[in-house]
């Protein structure tokens, strides 16, 4: 006969297995709600621009429009992401918010100067940490934006970044590097640094707490 004592062990076992099995079911699930369409995956907001990937140095997005709203200067962004930017601004605004642009689309000869100025002035290690070599920043896309918020210099601190924090994704924008996930992105976080993937994508990058490069292996390979 079987001892108590092994019939609990086993009765554990099985216990943790019945629990991994739900789990997979429950993720898989989740995977197959999550319908993008095969005509979408090439659209331009899903590019992949990161240590690994590389534009050409003479990339330059063709629909490079004026940011109206929430910027103090000028910058540009590819349209759909101005549009949305410009939404976001809005209720933001509307929420008694101050939000505002340090950078958006960046070319390829802007980046080289920004990472050759930061690498003499604090070296290779904040670079690698910060800074995208040229040709490998998300900024040249057009698609990316740098935020700041006019009432608190750290942004991370101010309640402009709690609000984007939260709300980002209902506009179609992630934060691109978090905290915790700096062996996937590559980069150090970057509270400030929005990125527009579309709303299907960034609600599930959000719920799902992933990052692009993760969604992108799941969803767009
Ligand atoms: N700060 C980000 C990584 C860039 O330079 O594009
Ligand atoms: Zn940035």
């Amino acid at each position: 006969m079987m001892s108590r004592k092994k019939i609990k062990i086993k009765f554990k076992i099985l216990l943790v297995i019945l629990i991994m099995i739900l789990i997979i079911i429950l993720v898989n699930i989740d995977k197959e709600n999550h319908n993008i369409n095969i005509n979408e995956v090439n659209d331009y907001k899903y590019i992949l621009v990161n240590k690994k990937n590389k534009l050409s140095s003479d990339f330059i997005p063709d629909n490079l429009v004026e940011v109206k709203d929430c910027s103090i200067d000028k910058f540009y962004l590819e349209e759909e992401t101005a549009n949305a930017y410009d939404k976001m601004c809005l209720d933001s605004i509307n929420e008694g918010l101050n939000i505002s642009i340090t950078s958006a689309y960046r070319s390829y000869e802007e980046q080289k100067d920004l990472y050759f100025t930061y690498l003499k002035l604090y070296g290779k290690s904040y670079v690698d940490k910060y800074v995208a070599v040229p040709g490998h920043s998300e900024h040249q896309t057009g698609l990316a934006i740098d935020l700041e918020s006019l009432e608190c210099d750290i942004f991370r601190n101010s309640k402009e970044y709690l609000w984007v924090r939260e709300n980002a994704h209902n506009y179609g924008f992630i934060i691109r590097y978090q905290k915790g996930k700096e062996k996937i992105t590559g980069y150090s976080a970057e509270e400030w640094h929005i990125r527009y993937v579309g709303k299907n994508a960034a609600e599930y990058i959000y719920k799902n707490n992933i990052t692009f490069e993760e969604y992108y292996d799941l969803f767009l390979k």
